[in-house]
């Protein structure tokens, strides 16, 4: 039986890029090869209706209030894709009704808090033999990959001793255009301190890194990202790549003293982002943050395709070892963030649902990061002249060191 796949927030722009991905990958409903039949969810029925004419595709108005509507309605199928973000008002209902309706849940969000409380689903996931995904978007699949392919490569070349690496550091540009969704997740997001990863030697019962939180201005470093951009300073930031890369380096029982992500800003952003952050106590106040939500109202809804097509996206890998050398300095240019997003989520899906039983009971239940399903080793292994596999199409990689 053809699987039937709910994308829930099919209506948001991001949504909307990633049902017409699917509908491309899959087939749509009218045709006889679709390998996952792709329902679009949203709370708004007029826009809803619009979208499932054009693309041709079935779809079923749902709002989150209910939690036992929201089970009931989950109970056909057999994978959610949540893109209703913010995700601090969607993500926990949704992902816990779908272990209750026995669904696989994978979502877009880059939102720390919420990954953190989502983490709590995995021992759940596993006794249901369910797949939990949070974060198979850009943020944080891309570096996932990249953290998962160089410690496996490391390990596997003798160049590192995986009981002590010294740090592990992500690096991403500001997006240029950026949609309005994700401008109004960021207002949350300034508030936030910055999580980072430190692991203390003195405590030998306790060798892998734990999470910390440090203020907002306070980590700064210069990356190299290359052609027009060149150096640029960069400042850590709160996204849920310092966890996914924790969890990895784990799984590959690499110890390493530090784990930070950074986004290069330049001096006013900076400024703004450490007085946003001054000021987050009165801006999340009632009256404030409806103001601030009123300007993002104001936005357009996404980047066009042109500019999409302009502002290409790079994630930096940097690790180091216990001496403090660099033995990995790796760029990743992928298409736009929302290109990219709208791909790794549909093989992140893709991957979920040709696994067998099997394949599900051994190794990929509970809560599990995106380069768990996506393969960090054709990513790696492609050569120059080769086409990258899916989703890294039009991808290309850089090792300037490793
Ligand atoms: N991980 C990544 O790399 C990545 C990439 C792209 C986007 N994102 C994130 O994805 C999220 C969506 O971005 P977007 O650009 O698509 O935003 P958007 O255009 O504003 O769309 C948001 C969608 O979520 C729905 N929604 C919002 N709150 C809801 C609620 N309480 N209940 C039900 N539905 C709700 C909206 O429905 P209505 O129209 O009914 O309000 C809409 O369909 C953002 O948080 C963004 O940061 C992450």
């Amino acid at each position: 039986m053809t699987p039937r796949v709910l994308l829930y927030g099919a209506t948001g722009y991001s949504g909307r890029l990633i049902a017409e991905e699917a509908a491309r990958r899959w087939g749509n409903m009218a045709s006889p090869t679709r390998s996952a039949q792709l329902v679009l969810g949203a709370r708004n029925a007029t826009e809803l209706g619009r979208l499932c004419r054009k693309l041709k595709l079935e779809g079923l108005e749902l709002a989150l209030d209910n939690r036992t509507t929201v089970v009931r309605a989950l109970s056909g199928f057999q994978l959610v894709i949540n893109a209703a973000g913010p995700f601090a008002l969607t993500a926990e209902r949704l992902a816990k009704s779908a272990l209750d309706a026995r669904c696989h849940y994978v979502d877009i969000t880059g939102e720390t808090d919420v990954y953190r409380r989502l983490d709590d689903l995995g021992f759940i996931a596993y006794q249901r033999r369910l797949v939990v995904v949070c974060g198979a978007g850009e943020v944080s699949a891309a570096s996932d990959v990249l953290v998962d392919g160089a410690l496996q490569e490391l390990k596997r070349k003798g160049n590192l001793n995986p009981s002590e690496v010294g740090a592990i550091r992500i690096a991403v540009p500001r997006l240029e255009a950026q949609s309005r969704g994700s401008a109004r997740t960021a207002i949350r997001w300034v508030r936030e301190q910055v999580p980072v990863a430190r692991a203390s030697s003195a405590d030998p019962k306790q060798p892998y890194a734990r999470l910390q939180h440090v203020p907002i201005g306070q980590l700064e470093r210069s990356f190299d990202f290359g052609g027009k951009k060149g150096r640029c300073i960069a400042s850590g930031v709160a996204l849920i790549d310092v966890m996914s890369a924790m969890r990895t380096a784990r799984r590959r029982e690499v110890v390493a003293r530090t784990i930070e992500v950074y986004m290069a800003m330049n001096a006013v952003e900076r400024s703004s982002y450490q007085w946003a952050a001054i000021a987050s106590p009165w801006l999340n106040l009632p009256l404030p943050l409806r103001w601030s939500e009123m300007l993002a109202d104001q936005l357009p809804e996404g980047p066009s395709p042109r500019e999409r097509e302009r502002d290409r996206h790079t994630v930096l890998l940097e690790i180091e070892d216990a001496r403090l050398q660099t033995v990995i300095d790796w760029q990743l240019d992928t298409p736009n963030c929302y290109d990219f997003t709208a791909r790794s989520v549909v093989a992140v899906a893709k991957r979920i649902l040709c696994a067998t039983a099997d394949e599900i009971d051994a190794s990929l239940r509970g809560w599990r990061t995106p380069a768990e399903l996506l393969d960090a080793q054709a990513l790696l292994e492609a050569s120059p002249n080769d086409e990258m596999p899916y989703p890294f199409t039009d991808s290309s990689l850089t090792r300037r060191k490793g």
